[in-house]
């Protein structure tokens, strides 16, 4: 399987990582042979049409930046949508910054794969929260596979649960804490009884949240997140203006103390029922499964017949999210696989 990275961030040197670890350990006894035939972000790309060694990649990301100044494979400035028209591969894998404005210039990248008949891993939440119903249609048009695993929970596999272990139930609900930042803020206020004001710093600090941290507290990485899981699980069409979305600049120290009075907290959940799909700040029991602290995020599906299911772990980090794209690459190979059996 010859891949497309495009995007050279934490996640991106996390793929090449991951694969070349996970190759030399196991990868190879599945019958599965990645190779990372190009790399391309702001900067330029390399290229190498027979892939690049573990070894290589491991230099490259010692290198440093940009990536593109490779002596041997370097080629200075090609734009990324060229890489991804002109280099033969199978797969793309776009792990480049969200933009929930207009979902650029990840939009571009995956439509153009689509159209030059390349399947897409995506962890980018922003062309999903706006235009999934499209994206999706698209691929099926170019009769190309979408995946999009890292983009909700994270390494923890919570599309796949839902989608492959429940897939003889009904999920009637969803509701989850969705984002490690807003629940580590939340339950730093709770526990340490500090201000939001105090907690959004020290997750700062601990490079949880970003500099202008909006994406999480106000609520959008959430409802993101929300609108992959109504499409996907749910079978929903919609993106994120549908999405009601309330963020936890207003939760204060008072609300979590009162709340605690009652054996509750208060966390930021992303629902999806019959109501919709919205975002805001609730109270849940200390004794709610989902009730997890720090990080961590979780996620509990209502089920018509084996009741309320709930998984937890983390649900960001750079390797955790490149461990779900090599889930989504050994998943199309599979489905690959079984086409030319079928
Ligand atoms: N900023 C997100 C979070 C991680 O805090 O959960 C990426 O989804």
């Amino acid at each position: 399987m010859r891949i497309i990275l495009v995007g050279y961030g934490v996640v991106g040197k996390g793929v090449t990582t991951i694969l070349a670890k996970r190759y030399t350990e196991k990868i190879a006894s599945y019958g599965f042979s990645p190779k990372v035939v190009a790399i391309a972000d702001v900067d330029g790309a390399v290229i190498n049409p027979r892939g690049f060694s573990p070894e290589k990649l491991e230099k490259f990301k010692q290198k440093g930046y940009p990536i593109s100044a490779d002596p041997d494979f370097g080629h200075p400035s090609m734009p990324v949508l060229e890489v991804i028209e002109s280099v033969e591969a199978e797969v793309v894998v776009e792990v480049t910054p969200v933009n929930i404005k207009n979902a650029e210039p990840a939009l571009s990248y995956i439509t153009k794969a689509f159209k030059t008949g390349k399947h897409v891993v995506t962890t980018n939440k922003g062309p999903l929260a706006l235009a999934m119903p499209a994206l999706t249609e698209l691929a099926e048009h170019n009769n190309v596979f979408l995946r999009f695993s890292g983009t909700v929970g994270g390494g923890t596999p919570m599309l796949e649960f839902a989608k492959r272990c429940l897939a003889g139930d009904k999920i009637l609900a969803i509701q989850g804490i969705l984002n490690g930042t807003t629940n580590y803020i939340l339950s730093e206020m709770g526990q340490s009884h500090i201000s939001f004001q105090e907690a959004l710093a020290n997750a700062q600090k601990l490079g949880y949240a970003e500099r202008e941290p909006s994406m999480d507290i106000d609520g959008f990485d959430t409802a993101c997140k929300t609108v992959i899981l109504s499409n996907w699980i749910m079978g929903k069409k919609i993106t994120l203006k549908e999405v009601d979305i309330t963020g936890i600049r207003e939760v204060t120290l008072e609300m979590l103390q009162n709340a605690a009075k009652n054996r509750n907290t208060i966390k930021l959940l992303g629902t999806i029922d019959d109501n919709g799909a919205i975002v805001k700040p609730a109270e849940v029991s200390w004794t709610n499964p989902l009730c997890v602290s720090g990080v961590l995020n979780a996620v509990t599906f209502q089920t018509e017949y084996s009741a309320d299911q709930t998984l937890i772990g983390r649900g960001a980090g750079g390797i955790e999210t490149a461990n779900a794209v090599l889930r989504d690459l050994l998943d199309i190979r599979h489905k690959l696989a079984s086409k030319l059996l079928s």
